[in-house]
């Protein structure tokens, strides 16, 4: 089925000046980008996106991470955009990602490995309210 996923690209890509690269391997993959703003995120923007993390010893390395420049907010459209996109993004440790995914290709470390991407339909739905109105997204 058609699904939409949210994306961020996170502080080390923007800083790095990839975003269009990042979008090109998107765009190869067949996911559309129907949805994007550039951002500084806050402090308490960063925390409640990763409100599942609170308790990991890495947290507050994530939430200073995602606040430390400008991201990209997207939402992504396309077949089975959820698992796609986690596949175009590859695993989670760049040092374990396949070759051509987006991490295996950009990313330096577990830390900052350039994207997020959604890990199920529930949370995409959040995650998009989190960042995006109706009105801003055009598919
Ligand atoms: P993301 O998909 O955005 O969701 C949680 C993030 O936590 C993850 O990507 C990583 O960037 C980050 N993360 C996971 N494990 C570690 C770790 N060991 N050290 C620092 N950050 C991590």
């Amino acid at each position: 089925a058609t699904e939409r996923t949210f994306s961020i690209l996170k502080p080390d890509a923007t800083k790095r000046n990839l975003t269009g690269a990042v979008n090109a391997v998107i765009e190869k993959a067949g996911l559309r980008i129907v949805g994007q703003r550039r951002i500084q995120m806050s402090k308490a923007q960063a925390e409640k996106f990763y409100e599942v993390h609170n308790a990991r010893p890495f947290f507050g390395e994530l939430v200073e991470f995602m606040t430390s420049g400008p991201v990209v907010v997207q939402v992504l459209e396309g077949e089975n955009a959820i698992a796609k996109y986690r596949e175009v993004m590859g695993a989670t440790n760049p040092a374990q990602a396949a070759e051509g995914t987006i991490r295996k290709t950009f990313s330096e470390s577990v830390g900052e490995n350039t994207v997020h991407g959604s890990d199920s339909a529930e949370n995409a739905k959040l995650e998009i309210a989190q960042f995006f109105q109706d009105a801003d997204i055009a598919g």
